[in-house]
C-alpha cells in the first residue's frame, strides 16, 4: 500500500495513547504458555509480530482464547506437543530468537522459518550460547530455518559480545529449564523485560545492571497488564516536537529505565517533555508524557545509552535532521541487523527527502537544516520503523512524499495513521 503524507497546517493538540508494549506482549504469550494454569493478559498487542508469537504457541498446543479485542487467557499444562508444521516467526526477530530458548529443551524436533526479512538476520547470536548449554540447533550459514532438536541442557555463564535483549532472554529462558544455573553478563545493559517478567511469575532469578542469573524454574500464571509501548510513543513524541505549536499527551506510556533513552536524548536535544502519573503495573513502570513543539539541538549518542533506544534511533534520525547543528550516532552497528539494514536504509531515505546526513561503519552523521523537501518516494524494505519515521518527516516536508508498502505498520503499531490522524485539531 502506497500513501502519500503531505505538510500539516495543522497542530497536534490533545491526548492519546499508543498500543501495548510489543517486547512485553510477546513475553506474556510466551511466559504464560510456560506456566502450568491460566494466565490472563490485558492490554495485548494485536500486531502481526506478536500474532506470530501467539499463533507459534498455539501450534505447539497451548490453548489461548481472545476474551475481547486485546485480553486473552493462556491456559497451559506448562509443556508442549510436537509442532506438525513449521513454525512461521513471520518477521519478529523476538520471536525467533526467545522461542528458541524455550524449544531448546522440549522433547522433539522443530522448524522454525519467517519472512524474506527475517530469513537474512543473523541467528549465530544464539545458536552459539544455546550449543554451549547443549543444544542441538541445524542451520545454513546460521540464519533461518532452524531446525531445534530439544536436549537436556545445563547451565553456563556466558559472556556475551553484544548488548542484546533477544540473545539475553533466549539463554535466560534455556536456563529457566537448564541443571544448574545461567548467568549472562552483557556489555551495557539491554531492556530487562524478561528479568521482570520472570521475576514476577516467581523464577528463580537475580539480576543487577549487565548482569543477570536464572536456575531451573516453574512459573506461577498470572494477571499481566501490557502498559503502552515507549517505542511507538516516539513516533507520536517526534511529532509533537517538530510540528509548530503542537502540544500532546500519550497516556500510559512504559518507562521501563532501560528502554527510556529516547526521553534522555529529547531532554538533550532541548525538547520539552514531561513525565506525569508515574505508577508500576506488573512489574513495570509506566506514565503519560507531556510533550511541547521545541526548537532542537543537536547530540551525541554513543556507548550505553544505545541499547536503551535502539528501535528509536530511526525517529530520532528524523529529528536530528532538523535540530540545529549536528548529531552525531556511534556504537550501532546492530542497526544493521535489524528489519532492514537501519543505518543504510535511514540514510538513503531520509537523504531522498534533502536531509544532510551520512553513513558510517557504526552510525549515523547528521547536519540539522531549517527545512526538509520532500518530494520523494520512499522505500520501506519490509522495516515498520523505518516507515513510521519517514510518515512523521513527511510531515514537516516542504512537498508531498510518497511511502511505499506502508501497511508493514501493521508489524507493531495497528492504525498508526488513525491514531496520529487524531490529535490534529
Ligand atoms: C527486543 C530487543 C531488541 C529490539 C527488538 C525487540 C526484545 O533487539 O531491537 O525490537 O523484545 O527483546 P536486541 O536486544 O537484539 O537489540
Amino acid at each position: 500500500m502506497q500513501i502519500k503524507v503531505s505538510k500539516t497546517k495543522n497542530k497536534l493538540y490533545g491526548q492519546t495513547s499508543v498500543p501495548a508494549d510489543k517486547s512485553i506482549s510477546h513475553r506474556s504469550i510466551m511466559f504464560g504458555s510456560l506456566a502450568k494454569g491460566k494466565t490472563h493478559v490485558k492490554n495485548f498487542l494485536t500486531s502481526a509480530d506478536c500474532i506470530s508469537t501467539l499463533n507459534i504457541m498455539k501450534t505447539l498446543g497451548v490453548e489461548i482464547n481472545f476474551i475481547k479485542e486485546t485480553e486473552l487467557e493462556i491456559i497451559s499444562e506448562g509443556k508442549f506437543i510436537s509442532p506438525q508444521k513449521p513454525l512461521d516467526c513471520g518477521n519478529s526477530g523476538t520471536t525467533t530468537r526467545l522461542i528458541s530458548g524455550i524449544l531448546a529443551r522440549c522433547p522433539f524436533t522443530s522448524i522454525l522459518i519467517g519472512d524474506e526479512s527475517l530469513s537474512s538476520r543473523p541467528m549465530k547470536r544464539i545458536i552459539t550460547p544455546l550449543s554451549m548449554m547443549g543444544a542441538d540447533i541445524k542451520s545454513q550459514d546460521f540464519k533461518l530455518p532452524l531446525t531445534i532438536t530439544g536436549k537436556n541442557l545445563n547451565g553456563i555463564t556466558y559472556n556475551s559480545p553484544l548488548a542484546s535483549a533477544q540473545v539475553k532472554s533466549c539463554v535466560l529462558l534455556a536456563g529457566l529449564q537448564a541443571e544448574g544455573t545461567t548467568k549472562v553478563i552483557e556489555p551495557y545493559q539491554s531492556r530487562n523485560h524478561t528479568e521482570l517478567m520472570l521475576e514476577y511469575m516467581g523464577a528463580n532469578i537475580k539480576y543487577k545492571d549487565n548482569v543477570t542469573e536464572i536456575t531451573k524454574s516453574e512459573l506461577t500464571p498470572q494477571d499481566i497488564e501490557v502498559v503502552g509501548d515507549i517505542s511507538s510513543a516516539a513516533y507520536l513524541i517526534a511529532a509533537g516536537l517538530i510540528v509548530p505549536d503542537s502540544e500532546i499527551i500519550i497516556k500510559n506510556v512504559g518507562l521501563n529505565p532501560t528502554r527510556t533513552g529516547i526521553i534522555d536524548v529529547v531532554k538533550k536535544m532541548g525538547g520539552n517533555i514531561e513525565i506525569l502519573n508515574e505508577t508500576t503495573i506488573s512489574n513495570e513502570k509506566t506514565g503519560d508524557l507531556k510533550i511541547k513543539y521545541s526548537k532542537l539541538k543537536g547530540t551525541e549518542i554513543s556507548k550505553d545509552i544505545i541499547p536503551r533506544l535502539i528501535d528509536e534511533i530511526p525517529i530520532i534520525a528524523v529529528l536530528a535532521s532538523v535540530a540545529e547543528g549536528t548529531t552525531v550516532i556511534k556504537d550501532a552497528q546492530d542497526l544493521r541487523n535489524k528489519e532492514s539494514d537501519r543505518i543504510k536504509s535511514v540514510a538513503t531515505e531520509l537523504k531522498k527527502i534533502g536531509a544532510n546526513i551520512k553513513e558510517t561503519p557504526d552510525g549515523l552523521i547528521i547536519e540539522g537544516k531549517k527545512s526538509l523537501n520532500g518530494d520523494a518516494e520512499i522505500n520501506t524494505y519490509h522495516d515498520h520503523r523505518l516507515a513510521m519515521s519517514l510518515y512523521i518527516a513527511g510531515l514537516i516536508c516542504e512537498k508531498e512524499i510518497l511511502i511505499n508498502d506502508f501497511e508493514w505498520t501493521k508489524i507493531s503499531f495497528p492504525n498508526f495513521e488513525k491514531n496520529i490522524n487524531l490529535l490534529f485539531s
